[in-house]
């Protein structure tokens, strides 16, 4: 399908998004039964290696590597010897001499996930579940996904990007996607400091300095977290005030007249309520962001068959 490790949403055409959306729909029909018969994934070893928290991702692959018929082998990182010294390459080597050839693998530095697979090579095939503020490839798929179920046509969606784009990975990727399926309006708007600094990253978007003038005809508000965890890496100290960030950046239901009557409301989570998004419009009608979760279960379960069997994408 995409070679053999999915690290990026660069290696993706425009006709795998669209099979793999497909696939997943048939995953969601398909009985349990019919599942693991057919998705090549029975008895598969297949590793979980988180190095960073993670709610909603991890547990949406073990949910997906579980129904596919896999057995998911838990790596945590404060019981595993990479607290004894031993390099993430050596840990990842002996779990793949072990027979574990599916790694699904997130991690705080950006390129690592990218650096393991070229080591790996062909021995294992290795999922980027994110890698600092590089990139979120099933995360932006799960997205895509979601708004094939909730849009009439991803071509002519109108989408708000929101937040800090600068550090999220799920942005980063997502924004690549949408230009691949075609989506032509993609609305960013960010603190300036919080904006990609890379003109090539921003491709296709058009930025806008407040938020207020971004809404109007809006299908979709897509809201980042301000992932303060990753300010110092990426930009020095950022000397960040939060209340500023909160009177002007911060999603409230005022400005939902501002967009289409229809608008949705996505965020990737882990959701900061009243930071980014006011409480109220977390569970408010235009709110699909427990649907993002719950479709990205039927996504990762597409995306691990065609990893696993590269002939089920054409
Ligand atoms: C995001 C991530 O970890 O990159 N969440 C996710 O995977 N669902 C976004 C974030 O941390 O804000």
């Amino acid at each position: 399908m995409i070679g053999q490790h999915l690290l990026s949403v660069d290696q993706l055409t425009k006709q795998q998004v669209v099979t793999l959306m497909d696939n997943a729909d048939t995953m969601r029909e398909l009985d349990h039964k019919h599942i693991i018969a057919s998705s090549g994934l029975a008895h598969t070893n297949l590793g979980l290696l988180f190095f960073e928290h993670s709610t909603r991702t991890r547990i949406s692959f073990e949910i997906a590597a579980r129904r596919l018929g896999a057995n998911v082998i838990l790596l945590q990182e404060a019981m595993s010897s990479t607290q004894k010294g031993e390099s993430l390459t050596d840990t990842v080597c002996n779990l793949v001499a072990m027979g574990i050839n599916l790694l699904v693998i997130r991690h705080m530095q950006q390129g690592i996930v990218q650096q393991l697979a070229e080591q790996v090579g062909r021995k294992a095939c290795i999922v980027n579940a994110g890698d600092g503020a590089g990139e979120h490839p099933t995360q932006a798929l799960q997205d895509i996904y979601t708004l094939s179920h909730c849009v009439n046509s991803l071509q002519s969606l109108r989408i708000l990007i929101l937040g800090d784009i600068l550090h999220s990975r799920v942005a980063h990727s997502l924004i690549k996607l949408l230009v691949l399926m075609g989506v032509t309006d993609i609305r960013i708007v960010a603190p300036k400091n919080l904006l990609l600094s890379d003109e090539k990253q921003l491709k296709g978007t058009v930025v806008h300095d407040r938020l207020t003038e971004a809404l109007p005809g809006v299908d979709v508000i897509y809201i980042l977290r301000l992932q303060q965890e990753r300010f110092s890496d990426q930009v020095g100290t950022v000397i960040f005030d939060q209340s500023s960030y909160i009177k002007n950046y911060r999603l409230n239901p005022s400005h939902l007249s501002l967009a289409g009557n229809q608008v949705h409301i996505m965020h990737p989570g882990p959701v900061n309520q009243g930071v980014e998004i006011s409480h109220q419009l977390v569970d408010s009608d235009q709110s699909i962001i427990l649907k993002q979760v719950s479709l990205g279960i039927p996504m990762r379960m597409a995306i691990l068959t065609a990893l696993s069997s590269p002939n089920m994408i054409a």
